[in-house]
């Protein structure tokens, strides 16, 4: 088999990557070892920025996002009984999110390329890069219980944290950075309407919590939990009950309850792999960095990736130029260690730290002082949620 593009890992990035560059005639194959179903399911993210919408709208995938999803205009950060408002409208320069579940747009990718007749393989296993430095790098993988090699000009690992594609590149050669969070989050996705029409970010005595929605009918609620919990360890009472604890902190205010259709744990990570070029193959998403989710970045950062990438690979193709390839990665990395410093800082100022509590609260209601006097902090906190400009 032969590609010009081919792309391991069908979550946003992959197929984002796929459907811009086939919009410029490039030629692409993507390869995802889930089922099309468990992709299409598979709880995540909801926060769109506006750079995230507008890009979108550029190539054509946002139409069933402007019906359903969820304009948002501010959000609430809570601090004990102390309340305060970030009002987007008023701090920045008409900006905003879109709240709207990433497994949907994941669906409406999968549906325009469906619709564009793409050779996209779900259920492919085994699968392995060779010669990712040569002119023409190799994706080996298993399907429908035939072995395949695919050659390709170029191969993009948009395979998430877990996948092959990073692993491919020899440690010696790979600049890593990372750090993690002695706290995981737990999330429920539940059948009742939200109780606020902004997101609530909660710093309470007992952890963090967060309340969240994906629809008039369906909310999404998080609580900071152990690292090493596991979901056996938390009854939907004791959610409930840590939940209403931590959220309902201002008089009059109450959490509504529903029926729990989904749980999870995530575990609370950054990291970054530098080395987003290796020869060939490319790294875009997860596969190259994570963030963690207290700042509402991971799917912006792999969409803005894409961006970039798609712009380099439509260059080289039309012109002959490696000039964007070759200023990918850095043009990548200003985006994402802005977006790894926000996440820190939203981290930081949130969560409950096990280890240096008395020390860290006290920073942490300092800066909610500041953030609730100075406008200049304000702004910079709203600007940097609703996303940086391109
Ligand atoms: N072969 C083929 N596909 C693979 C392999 C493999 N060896 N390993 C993983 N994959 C697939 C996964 O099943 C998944 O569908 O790659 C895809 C990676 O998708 P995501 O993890 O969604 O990563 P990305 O597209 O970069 O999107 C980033 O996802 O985790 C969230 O918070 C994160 O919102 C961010 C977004
Ligand atoms: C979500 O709705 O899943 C969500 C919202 C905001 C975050 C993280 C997750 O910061």
């Amino acid at each position: 088999m032969k590609t010009q593009v081919g792309i391991i890992g069908a979550g946003p990035a992959g197929l984002l990557l796929s459907h811009v560059l086939d919009q410029q005639g490039i030629d692409t194959i993507l390869l995802e070892n889930r089922s099309q179903s468990y992709v299409e399911n598979r709880v995540r993210a909801g926060v769109l920025e506006q750079g995230t919408v507008n890009f979108l709208d550029e190539v054509g995938l946002s139409e069933r996002m402007h019906r359903e999803g969820m304009p948002h205009h501010g959000f609430e950060i809570r601090f004990g009984e102390q309340s305060l408002h970030i009002n987007f409208d008023d701090l920045t320069d008409g900006k905003g999110i879109t709240v709207y579940g990433q497994q949907e747009i994941v669906k409406d990718m999968i549906a325009a390329r469906m619709a564009a007749d793409a050779k996209l393989y779900f259920d492919v296993t085994n699968v392995s890069i060779k010669d990712p430095q040569g002119n023409n790098p190799t994706i080996s993988f298993d399907h429908d219980a035939n072995s395949h090699e695919l050659r390709c000009d170029f191969v993009i690992g948009c395979d998430g944290f877990h996948g092959i594609s990073r692993e491919t590149i020899p440690e010696q050669e790979k600049e890593t950075y990372d750090r993690n969070y002695p706290f995981a989050w737990l999330g429920i996705l539940v059948e009742a309407p939200p109780s606020s029409k902004e997101l609530i970010y909660a710093n309470s005595p007992d952890g963090f919590a967060l309340h969240s929605m994906r629809s008039p009918n369906i909310t999404r609620n998080y609580v900071q939990c152990p690292p090493n919990d596991k979901i056996e360890d938390w009854s939907n009472d004791r959610i409930w009950s840590e939940l209403h604890k931590r959220l309902e902190t201002r008089e009059g205010w109450t959490l509504t309850e529903g029926k729990i259709i989904e749980k999870s744990i995530t575990p609370m990570r950054s990291f970054v792999c530098e080395t987003m070029r290796f020869g060939n193959l490319f790294l875009a998403g997860d596969a190259a960095h994570i963030v963690p989710p207290t700042g509402a970045k991971g799917m912006n950062l792999a969409i803005s990736d894409i961006r970039y990438l798609s712009a380099a690979l439509t260059q080289w193709y039309q012109t002959n130029s490696e000039a964007l390839l070759v200023s990918y990665a850095e043009q990548c990395l200003r985006r994402v260690w802005r977006g790894q410093h926000f996440s820190w800082y939203m981290t930081s100022l949130l969560h409950k730290f096990p280890e240096d509590a008395g020390f860290q609260q006290r920073l942490q209601l300092a800066e909610f002082n500041n953030l609730s006097k100075s406008r200049e902090s304000r702004t910079a906190l709203a600007e940097n949620y609703v996303g940086i400009e391109f």
